[in-house]
């Protein structure tokens, strides 16, 4: 199915996607975070023409979420390129150098000398001299290789080992009910956002206000999240907090970050200490939601901890995972 997000939504997921999933702690430390009016703000309402948010917000260069419907666009950053780092590691088929002295042939083409020729060389070392060997510099194995998963699988593993295709687009993405975001513009795939909105109105019964904040990402808004974050806190603290393009979640289209007036409507590590935040811990599951990346379990799942970054997998597998005591990653990686 070829779907194609309006621009001015687009443009709505890329602004606030820069402040998704590094936490409003970590970005703060980093002063990149992006002051966020409350929901139902229209004061910035943008037009289908004009994506000044993302325009605005957009600190590196990449390919505007606007400029062509996500599942036709060429990614900004070519398959397997070694801009986000992967080069060598994706398995991908990719000639590497030819070791001066191998493949050079058996040997037996050599042009021998004549005696005349011999007679005015200049001496060769003694045969007892092995000749030095050739240069060679072994190409070390991937320490960690990285497969591609299935576009469109549910229950796919996406994360540092696991990534999906750069042109992946989930097929059913839906807009989420306005009430249920920060924003309008906001998609998932439908089963995902009609559990979303089940999920936020008993948030509502129960005397919770929970909205999503940024759900779908393509993968191109990945592109400069990912590379805004590297930008703002260095390679290594944002491999902590933001996923590589192709290896986020939330391109699978099933999963959100939420927010709450309680951490101002930010991304913040406050929200698991918030009534809300709890809320969600003991129930999200019975809507088919997981927490990805939980407290104290960063040295399994690659990540910190994010108490807002939701995974839609169905109310089935969601409860065998808090059944498990399994990171979400560790059970999906088992279950395949
Ligand atoms: N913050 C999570 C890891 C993401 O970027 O998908
Ligand atoms: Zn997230």
């Amino acid at each position: 199915m070829t779907r194609t997000l309006p621009a001015f939504a687009a443009a709505l997921i890329l602004a606030f996607a820069f402040a998704a999933c590094g936490g409003t702690e970590t970005m703060d430390d980093a002063g990149i975070e992006t002051p966020t009016p409350g929901p139902g703000s229209t004061g910035d309402t943008p037009t289908p023409q004009s994506t000044p948010a993302a325009d605005a917000e957009t600190p590196v260069a990449g390919t505007p979420e606007s400029a062509t419907p996500p599942d036709s666009r060429t990614p900004a950053v070519a398959d397997g390129s070694d801009v986000d780092g992967e080069d060598g590691r994706d398995g991908a088929a990719r000639p590497g150098p030819t070791p001066a002295a191998e493949g050079s042939g058996s040997g037996d083409t050599y042009p021998i000398a004549s005696p005349r020729q011999f007679s005015i060389a200049t001496p060769t070392p003694p045969p007892s001299t092995p000749a030095p060997a050739p240069a060679h510099t072994p190409t070390p194995a991937p320490a960690n290789p990285v497969a591609v998963v299935a576009c469109n699988d549910f229950l796919a593993p996406v994360d540092k080992q696991h990534r999906l295709p750069a042109n992946c687009v989930p097929h059913g993405l839906v807009a989420l009910p306005s009430w249920t975001t920060m924003r309008e513009g906001q998609y998932m795939v439908a089963e995902a956002a009609e559990a979303f909105a089940a999920m936020v109105e008993d948030a509502a019964a129960a005397g919770h206000t929970i909205l999503a904040r940024s759900a779908y990402r393509s993968y191109d808004t990945q592109v400069a999240v990912y590379n805004s974050h590297v930008q703002n806190m260095g390679q290594e603290r944002a491999d902590r907090v933001s996923a590589r393009p192709g290896h986020s979640e939330h391109q699978l289209g099933t999963t959100v970050d939420v927010t709450t007036p309680q951490v101002n409507y930010q991304l913040s590590r406050a929200l698991g200490d918030t009534a809300a935040g709890r809320w969600l811990q003991q129930n999200s599951w019975n809507y088919g939601f997981v927490m990805s990346y939980p407290y104290g379990k960063e040295h399994i799942t690659g990540y910190s901890y994010e108490p807002w970054h939701f995974r839609y997998v169905g109310t089935d597998i969601a409860i065998q995972v808090r059944d498990s005591g399994l990171t979400l990653g560790e059970f999906l990686h088992r279950r395949r």
